[in-house]
């Protein structure tokens, strides 16, 4: 039987008694929509992520948008990210109105570069989005440092991050706000669609929250024009019964990671962690050189250790950016990395045997394609 980039079954069977239970409970209540369950994670959240607030929203996406709009990002703006993300980053900022402006990443943590970050601020940036891609930490540092300088917002891209540090700090908690996905393939998935914004901003929690509910003041006084966007019960009672794992599965990430790292290291570039950073790998993606890529690719494919590629396309050259005008070669390390990386199997109930197979059948596929 093929090996899995990701197996989200398991975890649903370890946890089914008390997630059943939990289901049929609410059921019963008959209260679907941020009631008490959305109130238990949201504390939840803000302990485990070290912030005054967490705020249920209906996705990842909504909750980058929502952040966007509560920090007043808006048409006539720029917003700096990375190319070499889920389109979601950069969608949020051109659903507000603003335009991306997308800058090289790091080739080593694939993360977006702070040099480059500094050399695109204008006059009209007002905020800069870092994503952790993969899980691993953007060098935070540099970029809060970038952005006090020209004070500019930060909102941290945290949706394959939950659980990750930079230094002491959680990752989400070192910007203006923090986003979540609870995306059913995240490091903590839902059942279905689900999002957080995460902050200690006072103002910025009120703000996300009369937005996530049409602007609502008081039973259908509406001082603001919000979005519907926000977290069932169903959802967030599912998310804090897993909550109580996400360490010990991270923990599990991060071993079967150094297994990887130790025994493929020869073979191919194995990720690297950001320098004071803990990677929590949603996924484990490693760097072959030489346009050996989608015949290592195929080779994995077929030899039953399934193999993804995380993003083949960088967003500057996608069809809907177009009209921004770049050009293949204007960010040239995000392409050899959308050229020359792919994601191997990781899910923190993999056993050994598993881990032997994908180290065996990757070195058996490089040495099949040099
Ligand atoms: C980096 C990144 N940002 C944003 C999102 C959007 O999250 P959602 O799918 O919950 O809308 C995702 C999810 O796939 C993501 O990987």
């Amino acid at each position: 039987m093929k090996i899995p980039l990701m197996n989200i079954n398991v975890q649903y069977e370890r946890l089914k008694g008390s997630i059943d239970k939990k289901m049929v409970e609410i059921a019963g209540a008959g209260s679907f929509v941020l009631g008490k369950d959305t109130k238990n994670l949201e504390e939840a959240i803000c302990r485990f992520c070290g912030v005054k607030f967490a705020l249920g929203v209906a996705s990842g996406t909504d909750a980058l948008i929502l952040a966007l709009t509560a920090l007043g990002v808006k048409e006539g703006d720029e917003v700096i990210t990375t190319p070499f993300t889920f389109v979601a980053t950069a969608e949020a900022i051109s659903r507000v109105g603003a335009r991306p402006v997308f800058v090289d990443i790091d080739p080593v943590t694939y993360n977006i570069d702070p040099a480059k970050v500094k050399e695109a601020v204008t006059s009209r940036t007002k905020a800069i989005i870092p994503v952790h891609l993969y899980g691993n930490p953007c060098d935070m540092d540099a970029i809060t440092g970038i952005a006090h300088e020209h004070r500019l917002r930060v909102i941290e891209d945290s949706a394959q991050a939950i659980g990750a540090k930079y230094s002491t700090r959680n990752i989400g908690s070192m910007g203006d706000a923090g986003c979540l996905s609870f995306y059913p393939s995240k490091n903590l998935g839902a059942f279905g669609d689900g999002g957080m914004v995460i902050t200690s901003d006072k103002g910025l929690a009120d703000a996300v929250a009369l937005l996530r509910v049409h602007g609502t003041t008081s039973k259908y006084r509406h001082s603001i024009i919000g979005f519907n966007s926000r977290l069932d019960n169903l959802q967030a009672a599912i998310l804090s019964i897993k909550l109580d794992s996400l360490n010990g599965w991270t923990e599990r990430r991060r071993e079967i990671a150094d297994r990887y790292n130790s025994l493929l290291k020869d073979v191919i570039t194995v990720p690297r962690e950001q320098e004071k950073g803990r990677h929590v790998y949603h996924l484990y993606v490693a760097r072959v050189e030489g346009g050996r890529r989608d015949r290592l690719l195929n080779f994995l494919n077929e030899n039953g250790v399934e193999s993804r590629v995380y993003y083949p396309v960088p967003l500057h050259l996608q069809e809907c950016y177009k009209e921004l005008g770049y050009r293949e070669g204007d960010l040239p390390e995000a392409e050899s990395a959308a050229q020359e990386t792919l994601a191997l199997p990781l899910f923190p109930e993999m056993d050994e045997g598993q881990v032997n197979v994908v180290i065996d059948t990757v070195k058996k596929g490089v040495r099949s394609v040099s």
